[in-house]
């Protein structure tokens, strides 16, 4: 069984643009502890600010009944005008919701529905794997796009493994309550998905290892050869790193540079190109820095 031991990274530059770091310092929320992570001795502290992005979409005229027209359009009145979500722009959307999208965000704020969703094609790609059982599973579209992504990392002698991929409810349960048990839970949810929350029970994501073994889940890692060609090279195949350096008052969790996240390479390559850095920034959702 593997854990993922979430925690800041000492180097400003790993896992996120400095572009993006300076606009996260921008935002306000400015830097907290910065601290080595063990599974047994956890040394953050949780997220502590807030931020609130613009819903996705714009206000658009209604049809509304009246005495004189029952059927009159009318204009409502005019708002603050609202952003679209960056990704609006791309010509092909996909829901937001559906645990079967690509598109899908589940955080603190957007629970899987339903809680104990299993995807209906979990395959095992052809990759170097280092877990075994349900862990070596992912959902056959990202199996598909992992297998192409190691393969041209190995072009480039990178070794990539693939160190825990598909969790089902269950262990999900089984994995958060040993975090709690070992970190209490204000800990524990800063690196771990409370069950019917993980983007690992999808088959979207999975957690990589670098082929020389090193600093496996912990904050070292961002500096592995792995890590380092997967932030660089990830998008060409429709990879992101969910979790980046910096971004937890947004997406929740602590810098995560071996969780990845498939969404599509038109989208992943939309989002390196504008310096975007997490999903609820570019489809327009609410941070999710904690729970409700
Ligand atoms: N470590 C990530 C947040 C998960 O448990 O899904
Ligand atoms: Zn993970």
């Amino acid at each position: 069984m593997c854990h993922d031991c979430s925690a800041l990274d000492g180097t400003p530059a790993a896992g996120t643009s400095r572009r993006s770091f300076a606009r996260f310092l921008a935002a306000g929320a400015g830097l907290t502890v910065l601290a080595a992570c063990t599974p047994d001795a956890p040394a953050q502290v949780p997220p502590s600010s807030s931020t609130t992005l613009p819903p996705a979409a714009s206000p658009s005229p209604v049809a509304v009944a009246t005495s004189e027209s029952p059927t009159a359009a009318v204009e409502p009145v005019p708002e603050a005008p609202v952003a679209p979500s960056p990704a609006a722009t791309l010509p092909r959307q996909f829901s937001l919701t559906d645990p079967a999208s690509p598109w899908l965000v589940v955080n603190k704020h957007r629970p899987l529905v339903p809680a104990e969703y299993i995807p209906a094609d979990l395959v095992q790609p052809n990759v170097r794997v280092s877990v075994s059982g349900e862990a070596a599973l992912l959902n056959s579209t990202t199996a598909a796009a992992a297998e192409a992504m190691f393969a041209a990392a190995a072009q480039d002698g990178v070794s990539i493994t693939l160190a825990s991929g598909y969790r089902s409810y269950s262990t999900q349960v089984a994995t958060y309550n040993g975090y709690v048990a070992a970190r209490g839970q204000a800990d524990a949810d800063t690196a771990s998905a409370r069950p019917g929350y993980s983007e690992h029970q999808t088959g979207w994501s999975f957690d990589i290892g670098d082929g020389g073994g090193a600093c496996g889940f912990q904050p070292c890692f961002a500096d592995q050869p792995a890590a380092v060609w997967v932030r660089a090279n990830g998008h060409r195949f429709g990879f992101i790193v969910r979790y980046p350096w910096m971004f937890h008052p947004i997406t929740g969790y602590y810098y995560e540079p071996w969780h990845l996240r498939y969404i599509g390479v038109e989208a992943a390559t939309d989002m390196a190109n504008r310096g975007i850095s997490t999903l609820e920034e570019y489809f327009g959702v609410e941070a999710a820095p904690g729970y409700p």
